[in-house]
C-alpha cells in the first residue's frame, strides 16, 4: 500500500467529506485534478461497496477515464440535461466563496458543467484558502487563431483596469504549448491581487478570442477543506446550506429513465 503524503491526506479527507453528500439517483458533475481525483476514486468505491446508482459527466478526458476505470456511468452534459451536484477543486478561494480554478488547465468545461449544477461542492485544502485572490495567476483559455492579437487585447484591458504590469504567460506542458480538451491555449495571468473579481472577469470575456476565465463567481455552495489529520471543515455560501444538500431524497425505481446511451 502506498503512503499518502500530508498533502495528499487533506485532499482526500476533502474528497470523502465531499462524496458523503452523494446520494443514490444523482447526477454528477465531476472535476479535474489530483483533489478531484480522490473525489473520484471515493465515488467508485460507494459505486462498487454499496451499489449507489450514479450518472457522471466528467469535466475532462483525464476525469473520464479515470471515472470509467472506477466502474462509473459516465454520460455527456448533454445526455443528463442537468446536474444535482458538481464536486470540484480549486486553485484559491476567497471569503466569498469565490474561485480561481484552471491550474490543469481545465476551467472551460469545468464552468460549463458547474453552471449547470443545482450545487456546487468544493474540495480543497488549508493552503487554498486567501484573503484575496491573484497569487495564483489566472488561467484564460484562447483560441490559438490569433493568439498574439488576444494577449495585447489582455494587455490592454488589463491596463484600463489599472493593472498594467502583469504578466501574462502562455502555459506549456513540457517544451511544448498546453492545448486544452477543446483544442484551446491557456494564458496565465501573473495578477498578483484581484480588486474586483467580477470586473475583471467580465473584461476579459469580453474580448474576442478569450473562451473563458477561470474565475468562478457566485458559483459554490459548500467548500470542504481536508486536513491532515483527517477531518474535514465546511464553509457554507449561506448557513444551512449543508444541512439541506444532507436532506434524505426518496429513491426512484429508475433515476435515469431518461438518458439514453
Ligand atoms: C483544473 O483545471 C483545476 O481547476 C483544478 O480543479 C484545480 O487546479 C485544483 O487542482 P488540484 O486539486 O490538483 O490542486
Amino acid at each position: 500500500m502506498t503512503s499518502l503524503t500530508p498533502a495528499d491526506l487533506a485532499k482526500k479527507a476533502a474528497a470523502d467529506a465531499a462524496v458523503a453528500f452523494v446520494q443514490d439517483g444523482m447526477r454528477l458533475g465531476l472535476g479535474t485534478g489530483s483533489t478531484a481525483a480522490f473525489m473520484v476514486k471515493r465515488l467508485g468505491e460507494r459505486v462498487r461497496e454499496e451499489g449507489l446508482r450514479v450518472v457522471g459527466v466528467p469535466t475532462s478526458s483525464r476525469t473520464a477515464d479515470l471515472a470509467r476505470a472506477e466502474g462509473i456511468r459516465v454520460v455527456t452534459l448533454d445526455q443528463a440535461g442537468w446536474l444535482d451536484v458538481t464536486i470540484d477543486g480549486a486553485d484559491e478561494f476567497d471569503p466569498d466563496l469565490t474561485l480561481i480554478k484552471g491550474g490543469g488547465g481545465a476551467h472551460l468545461q469545468e464552468k460549463v458543467v458547474a453552471a449547470a449544477s443545482d450545487r456546487m461542492i468544493v474540495i480543497t485544502d488549508p493552503g487554498k484558502r486567501v484573503a484575496r485572490l491573484g497569487a495564483f495567476p489566472l488561467p484564460v483559455e484562447a483560441l490559438q487563431f490569433g493568439l498574439a492579437s488576444t494577449i495585447r487585447h489582455i494587455g490592454a484591458v488589463l491596463t484600463d483596469l489599472g493593472c498594467a504590469d502583469v504578466r501574462i504567460t502562455r502555459r506549456m506542458a513540457g517544451a511544448v504549448p498546453f492545448v486544452s480538451d477543446e483544442g484551446n491555449a491557456i494564458l496565465d495571468l501573473h495578477m498578483g491581487t484581484i480588486a474586483d473579481a467580477s470586473v475583471l472577469s467580465r473584461s476579459l470575456n469580453q474580448i474576442p478570442g478569450v473562451v473563458e476565465n477561470g474565475l468562478f463567481i457566485n458559483m459554490s455552495d459548500l467548500v470542504v477543506i481536508g486536513h491532515t489529520d483527517g477531518r474535514a471543515e465546511l464553509i457554507e455560501a449561506e448557513p444551512g446550506l449543508a444541512e439541506q444538500m444532507r436532506a434524505v431524497r426518496p429513491r426512484q425505481e429508475n433515476p435515469f429513465a431518461d438518458i439514453v446511451g
